[in-house]
């Protein structure tokens, strides 16, 4: 009898990988292939944006995250359902379109060809608007970490301009992907709350907070000292709260044109991360905690309890590391070590010098299965969120493609999870609340799936009270998105559209 023997894989590496081939085609259709039915309540549009291609000219990118933003709207409305896809026409877009290959570094490897001699000094960075999208202050906005915003027409998708928020940002501004709303930011009306990282041996932090109209109500300004790769922060109603990976950065390989700038981060395993906890207002003094949390991209959520800031974030062993010439479409799942859902918990009274015992006090696992991308409902933004939902792998343990949603229960530590295994592979589950719900787990879980047998890209609406009954409706696209990063959702009141679909917002 064999005990503890390893599952059998749950996906085929070659099927995964074909989610990653360029989708250069623009669409523009109703969607009529459709199982189930679509929830008449559910009236607006969900908004998607990620590497469209993966290839320039036939030149493959070096890395998913260098690929050019491509958004897909899919706006429902009186139970049918409409998809549109563009591509932003950033200005590396247009140029590298015209010439048929690459003319830019990426960030993440991606070099021009001719090998390093014709990248050599060129320190160029192409704004790839490709990770995500928001609606904001009546602007609709595709996001990049590296620079400023790409406002595109919301009903069309056509790029307008780069966005710098009324001058807000400064040229080339970095303008983060991961804005937090604050539905009680400005007393009773939400706020949008974004920060920007000016990276060096001091990194330069901005954090502005904007009115529903887009219009500035606070910013401020820190110093933070050495280099900081922060890709996402928290929020609670007093505090910004973000996590400084421990890592370093070395930028001779990108400067000699050997390597992107994201292949010339190291992790170090010794050092604990920096946690900096910043008072959203007066003149408290800025709190620095350190945790071991290894290596974290995103935070579910953060929200206060006594005097301790409670954050549930997804953590890596380590920051997965990007090989020089190694080809990510051929990832070996089995070598990577899960990401996973913890909690840490910073202690607002902990003062310098007792760092040591703190570190190992603070964190417990909350999921071990292997886990990205969580949600949860926008109401719960600050405060204590009962429910998140998550891509997740098929199986309980090991690094795996994310296959199927998760959702976890806080309170009573059970999960619910769907899973579109053995051929399907999941993005980002965005959570929609039910109009006129006040329930933390009323509403749909809306995701897209990649559906490899057949090489084309489902919608899936499930219940997200029980998850385990499988979509309520599933509609068949004419074609695949290659895998996403981030989106959102946008209520048809939200943009101004009544329910007859005549514009009502002057
Ligand atoms: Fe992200």
């Amino acid at each position: 009898m064999q005990l503890n023997s390893a599952p059998s894989l749950s996906y085929d590496l070659q099927q995964w990988s074909q989610g990653y081939q360029s989708q250069p085609h623009e669409y523009d259709y109703w969607i009529e292939d459709i199982e189930g039915e679509i929830p008449q309540d559910l009236d607006g549009t969900l908004l998607r944006n990620g590497p469209g291609l993966l290839d320039i000219g036939g030149y493959p990118i070096a890395h998913p995250f260098d690929g050019d933003g491509m958004v897909s709207a899919i706006a429902f409305r009186g139970g049918r359902a409409h998809y549109r896809n563009r591509f932003v026409r950033t200005q590396g877009y247009v140029e590298e379109q015209k010439a048929g290959k690459p003319l830019y570094r990426g960030v993440f490897g991606t070099q021009k060809p001719g090998g390093w001699l014709a990248n050599l000094f060129d320190l160029r960075i192409k704004n790839l608007a490709n990770t995500h999208i928001i609606y904001w202050g009546d602007r609709l906005l595709a996001l990049w970490e590296g620079a400023e915003p790409h406002r595109l027409d919301p009903q069309t998708l056509e790029t307008l301009a780069l966005d710098h928020l009324d001058g807000l940002l400064k040229p080339g501004q970095a303008f983060s992907a991961h804005p937090k709303i604050d539905p009680y930011g400005d007393r009773t009306n939400p706020c949008l709350v974004n920060f920007s990282i000016q990276p060096g041996l001091k990194s330069q932090l901005t954090i502005w907070e904007l009115n529903r109209n887009g219009q500035p109500l606070r910013q401020s300004t820190h110093e933070i000292p050495g280099f900081c790769f922060i890709h996402d922060f928290a929020i609670t109603p007093q505090y910004y709260v973000f996590f400084q990976n421990p890592v370093s950065f070395n930028p001779f390989p990108f400067f000699l044109g050997l390597r992107g700038p994201g292949e010339c981060i190291n992790f170090d395993r010794q050092n604990p991360t920096q946690v900096w906890v910043i008072p959203r207002q007066g003149n408290q003094p800025i709190k620095k905690i350190e945790v071991n949390s290894g290596f974290v991209f995103h935070h579910v959520n953060a929200f206060e309890e006594g005097n301790q800031i409670v954050v549930d974030s997804i953590g890596y062993e380590s920051f997965p590391e990007v090989e020089p010439g190694s080809d990510f479409r051929y990832t070996d799942f089995n070598q990577l070590a899960p990401s996973q859902l913890w909690r840490f918990r910073l202690d607002l009274n902990h003062k310098r010098g007792d760092n040591a015992p703190h570190r190992w006090r603070d964190r417990q696992l909350l999921e071990s299965r292997c886990c990205e991308f969580p949600q949860i409902h926008p109401q719960w933004v600050g405060k204590s969120h009962r429910y998140v939902y998550l891509g997740a792998a098929h199986h309980h343990q090991g690094s795996a493609p994310l296959q199927g949603i998760l959702k976890r229960d806080n309170q009573s530590g059970e999960t619910q999870f769907w899973s579109a295994a053995p051929h399907g592979f999941v993005s980002e589950p965005v959570f929609i609340p039910q109009p006129g719900s006040e329930g933390e787990d009323e509403g749909w879980i809306v995701s897209v799936v990649y559906e490899s047998q057949k090489h084309r890209s489902d919608i899936i609406i499930l219940d997200a009270q029980n998850l385990e009954r499988g979509p309520t409706a599933r509609l068949h696209l004419q074609h695949h998105i290659p895998y996403g990063l981030h989106g959102s959702w946008i209520s048809n009141q939200q943009l101004g559209i009544g329910r007859s679909g005549v514009q009502t917002k002057h």
